[in-house]
């Protein structure tokens, strides 16, 4: 078991385009497993791997925690995007401590390889949609604050430094 450093907004590889993976090897194939023992470590339902420094296109999830559920997606894509729009609590190991309410749609449809390469479709829908959204949306440098109104997001980031004893946030040179 190997468990990883989780990056921490605002660490600049959280808003970098991962990259899709041509092959799927051993190395991948590790990458996954640590990734999965970082999110059980932490009591996370989902991590992607630029959480953990690596700008590959790989998420991992699991919505209930038991082994069952485990899912390795890699090269992940939304397919289609349909279902109501639903607002739910949402939080990221990343932005630890830090939660709001997240409006996506409640149902995925998304089609990844899996860490053999096999490549599969998934139909998602409540808990495990939210996961994928979220997670799809880190291979993008994407975070669920930027899915905030500008209010919103403004409010969770002064809590969040006042919280981490940041006093700024800017580029790191
Ligand atoms: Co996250």
């Amino acid at each position: 078991m190997s468990v990883l450093e989780i990056k921490k907004y605002p660490d600049e590889v959280l808003r970098k385009r991962s990259r899709r993976l041509a092959g799927i090897g051993p190395a991948e194939e590790k990458l996954a497993r640590n990734m999965l023992d970082t999110m059980y470590f932490s009591n996370g339902v989902g991590l992607a791997a630029p959480q953990v420094g690596i700008l590959k296109r790989i998420i991992v999830c699991n919505p209930t925690g038991q082994k069952k559920d485990e899912l390795v997606l890699i090269n992940p894509k939304i397919i289609k995007e349909f279902g109501r729009k639903v607002s739910d609590c949402e939080g990221c190991l990343s932005i630890p401590e830090m939660s709001a309410e997240v409006k996506r749609a409640s149902k995925a449809v998304v089609e990844a390889q899996d860490s053999t390469g096999r490549v599969f479709r998934l139909e998602a829908e409540g808990l495990l949609a939210r996961i994928i959204y979220h997670e799809t949306d880190h291979l993008d440098g994407v975070l669920f604050i930027d899915r905030l109104s500008i209010l919103k997001k403004m409010r969770v980031i002064r809590k969040y430094k006042k919280r981490m004893g940041i006093s700024c946030i800017g580029r790191s040179y």
